[in-house]
Order: C-alpha cells, then sequence, then structure tokens
C-alpha cells in the first residue's frame, strides 16, 4: 500500500474477511435504493422496526432451527462478560417475531405489517455477493395466515423492483405444507433417499437424519442424481395446504405477477411453512437469489407463545441487489456534490458565515480547510463536482459584493453580501435545473 506521496506502509489491520466499508462514493447508491424501500413500503401499509443487533442464542436455535446451516455452522455466537451466549443476527425474521410477542404487539390491529432494514451477520465462504456482514431490507407481516397477505408481500418485492428498473428476475414459488403433511412426505422421502445413501455427501447424509428435505438445497451433482424420481410434496400435501396455495397463485394471476413453481424451492430455514418464494437472477453468478421469503405460521409458537400467530415475510441482501443493479448499468446516484465552493484568500471568517448562512437554505456549500492557494482552492471546487463558486478576498469583503460563478458555463453574476436572497435564490435555481 502507498500513501499519497508514494511510500509504502503496512497498514495496522485491514476490515475482517467477508466485510466491507461502504465508502463516501457508495453511500448515494445505498440512501437511494433504502429511500425507493421506504417509500413503497409506506404506501403498502409496513411500519420500520428497529430490532438489537445480538440476540440470545437460543431466539435462533429454536427459531431459526437446529438443523439450518445457519445455526449449525454459520452463527457469531460468543458468550458475553455474565456468562449468557449471545449471537449476532443471522436474520431477522425471529428478532422480529420475539419483539412482536416481548412487546405486545399482538394488541394491535392484526396483521402488524412491518419492515426492516439490518445488518446481519453469517460466517459463510466469502464471494461474490456473499459476505460474512450483509445488510438486508426485510419485511414481516404476522397475525393473518390468509393466502392474500403471501401475495401482497410477493407484490411489494415485486413492485420495490419495478421501481428500480430491476430487469430479468425470476419469481419462484413453492408450498412445502404444514408440519402434518410435511412430517408424511419426510419419512416418504427418508425412505426413497435412505436406498442411496451411499451416493449422497456426508452432509446430506446427516440432513438424512434430521431435515431430509434440505438434499434438495444441495449443489452436488452426486446427490442431485440421487434425488430423481424422489417423492413429490405435492402428492403429500393436505387440503388446507393445497387450497391456500391454490389461492396464493390465483392472487398472483390477479395482480399479473409472474411465476413459476418449483417443487425443489424448499428454502434454509426451519421456519418456513405452507408457502416459500424466491426472486432470482441470472445476472450476477452463483449468488442469484436476491430475495427469499415465506410463510412462518409455528414460530410464534416456537418462541414460546401459546397462541399462534401466523406469518409471512421477505428479506432481500442489498449488496447483491447493488451487483444487479450495477451489472443491469442502472443509473445511480453518486456522491453528493457541493452546491457551491466558497474560496477565500486570508478571509477564512467571511467565509465560513456566508457558507453557514447559505446552509441555513439548505444549500451545500463548501470551503477550504488546509491553507490551499486560490488555484489551489479552485481546483477544489472543480475536483468536488461544485455547481458555483465564488471568491472572498478584501475586495469583496470591503465592497460587500461578490461574484457568482456557474462551474460548467464560466457565466459569472455579481450579488450583494448583506442580502443572502438573491444569492441563494440563484444557486438553488442551478440546483433545480439539474
Ligand atoms: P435468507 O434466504 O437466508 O432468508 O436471506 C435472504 C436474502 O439475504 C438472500 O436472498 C440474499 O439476498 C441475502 N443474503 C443471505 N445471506 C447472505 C450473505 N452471506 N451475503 C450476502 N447476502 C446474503 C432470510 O434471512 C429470511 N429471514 C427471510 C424471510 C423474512 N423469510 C420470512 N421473512
Amino acid at each position: 500500500m502507498n500513501d499519497f506521496l508514494g511510500r509504502g506502509f503496512i497498514i495496522l489491520t485491514k476490515a475482517p474477511r467477508g466485510t466491507k466499508d461502504i465508502l463516501p462514493q457508495a453511500v448515494g447508491e445505498w440512501t437511494y435504493i433504502e429511500e425507493k424501500i421506504r417509500k413503497m413500503c409506506a404506501a403498502y401499509g409496513f411500519g420500520e422496526i428497529i430490532t438489537p443487533v445480538f440476540e440470545h442464542t437460543e431466539l435462533f436455535v429454536r427459531g431459526v432451527g437446529d438443523t439450518s446451516d445457519v445455526v449449525q455452522k454459520e452463527m457469531y455466537t460468543f458468550d458475553d462478560k455474565g456468562g449468557r451466549s449471545i449471537t449476532l443476527r443471522p436474520e431477522g425474521t425471529a428478532p422480529i417475531v420475539r419483539a412482536f410477542l416481548e412487546n405486545s404487539l399482538f394488541a394491535l390491529p392484526l396483521p402488524l405489517k412491518l419492515f426492516y432494514i439490518i445488518s446481519c451477520y453469517r460466517y459463510e465462504k466469502p464471494q461474490a455477493g456473499r459476505l460474512r456482514e450483509f445488510h438486508q431490507f426485510g419485511i414481516e407481516a404476522i397475525g393473518s395466515d390468509e393466502p392474500s397477505l403471501d401475495a401482497e408481500a410477493i407484490s411489494l418485492a415485486s413492485a420495490i423492483f419495478k421501481a428500480l428498473g430491476i430487469k430479468n428476475l425470476s419469481l419462484i414459488i413453492n408450498s412445502i405444507g404444514c408440519p402434518s403433511c410435511r412430517g408424511k412426505y419426510n419419512a416418504a422421502l427418508t425412505e426413497f433417499l435412505a436406498g442411496r445413501a451411499g451416493s449422497l455427501c456426508m452432509t446430506c447424509n446427516e440432513r438424512l437424519l434430521k431435515n431430509p428435505m434440505r438434499v434438495f438445497d444441495c449443489k452436488s451433482p452426486e446427490c442431485q442424481a440421487a434425488l430423481l424420481g424422489a417423492p413429490r410434496l405435492s402428492d403429500y400435501i393436505c387440503a388446507d395446504c393445497a387450497a391456500h396455495f391454490d389461492k396464493v397463485r390465483e392472487y398472483l394471476d390477479s395482480l399479473k405477477i409472474s411465476y413459476e413453481v418449483d417443487e425443489k424451492i424448499v428454502r434454509g430455514l426451519d421456519y418456513y411453512t405452507k408457502t416459500v418464494f424466491e426472486f432470482v437472477s441470472d445476472d450476477i453468478g452463483a449468488q442469484g437469489t436476491v430475495c427469499g421469503g415465506g410463510r412462518y405460521d409455528g414460530l410464534s409458537e416456537q418462541l414460546g407463545s401459546k397462541k399462534p400467530f401466523p406469518g409471512v415475510g421477505f428479506a432481500m441482501g442489498l449488496e447483491r441487489l447493488l451487483l444487479l443493479l450495477h451489472e443491469q448499468g442502472a443509473h445511480l446516484p453518486g456522491a453528493s456534490a457541493p452546491d457551491i465552493f466558497i474560496a477565500n484568500i486570508g478571509q477564512g471568517a467571511a467565509a465560513l458565515s456566508l457558507s453557514n448562512a447559505l446552509r441555513k437554505f439548505n444549500i451545500a456549500a463548501e470551503m477550504d480547510h488546509g491553507g490551499r492557494s486560490l488555484k489551489a482552492q479552485m481546483k477544489l471546487a472543480d475536483k468536488l463536482g461544485a455547481r458555483f463558486s465564488l471568491v472572498l478576498g478584501d475586495n469583496e469583503v470591503l465592497s460587500g459584493v461578490a461574484a457568482l460563478k456557474d462551474m460548467k458555463t464560466g457565466e459569472a453574476a455579481d450579488f450583494k453580501l448583506d442580502d443572502i436572497a438573491p444569492l441563494s435564490a440563484a444557486i438553488l435555481k442551478g440546483k433545480k435545473t439539474d
């Protein structure tokens, strides 16, 4: 690594593997996405919720499930100084259902519709679109098992993709039934796969004992080959679950949201029941699942509630969303540039107070804090992308008049410094015509 004089140096430590700094140049893109998300969530009646970054480990063990890869291999778990086992949240659904129960949010009109934009932590092998610290936007609608809610959740995800101009996303849906029909199916699948255990990988042999449907998630060609001719969940699904799934599809058809039913979609977290879905892209390599979600009708009881509060939700990975937007050449806002750069020659105090006066009008004003020459200040104004510049020297301060210069056209006009309104109006006008 070199410093700005080209001298080599070794930084004390780098950011941990699988984490990424979001630099000022990129923050504009994040805020742009978040604004679109917040606007759309408001239109769909979802209110924001913020929960802690860490939770008691048992929340995820019980909620996400001890047969999931997330709990078995990927959690950041440690004992705190009080000897309690703590885990950095690997996902948002279990914490939000916990908050729903703990804060008696069930007393509010149901379903309660919540959204969140959070960081998550999973100890996975980092690669493009897969990080150890990543960010999710997600929603949870809790307190109704109506299939219209599943369709509304899917249509919100779809509306957000549309608002961001994302193309070529496929929506894949499936129903994985309820514990009663899935129990029968699991027994049939286990019997089928037991005869092929020799061709399954080690992980799938474990899956066979604990959660055989997870074998569908395996990428190994041998395991996929072993699944050929396996019993189909749709042949085992009970009448209630089948009717629920039919309704979800009917609603999606009526909303003209196209989808494909894929029985191989089983999702990696244990709380799912009935509807599961994913939005997948071929444009960003192996980690193509941009959004995943589904119904979790038994989760509140898993977390201790006596009463069921069925729910449905999804989460999309913001890093994957950004990868996709870049891949598809979307126009994203860059770093924000100042509206005006106020250069000064020995008039630092005047430049400071003029900057502050303009900032009161919502104008982004910048000045030199590096003791630069006038020439270097103008170079800096250019580098920062300032729309206007204004020079304050002894003459300007004495006469009370300074020239506002448009950095693109070079046009300049004089303004009085003791009456800020016409000056700020001219700057704001320039801003609006951009
Ligand atoms: P998930 O499928 O585990 O579901 O994650 C949702 C999304 O988060 C993925 O589709 C992906 O875009 C992103 N994601 C997951 N892991 C990583 C990673 N290591 N690096 C970057 N992005 C990642 C859930 O988390 C559920 N809580 C979703 C849900 C909400 N289901 C119902 N409600």
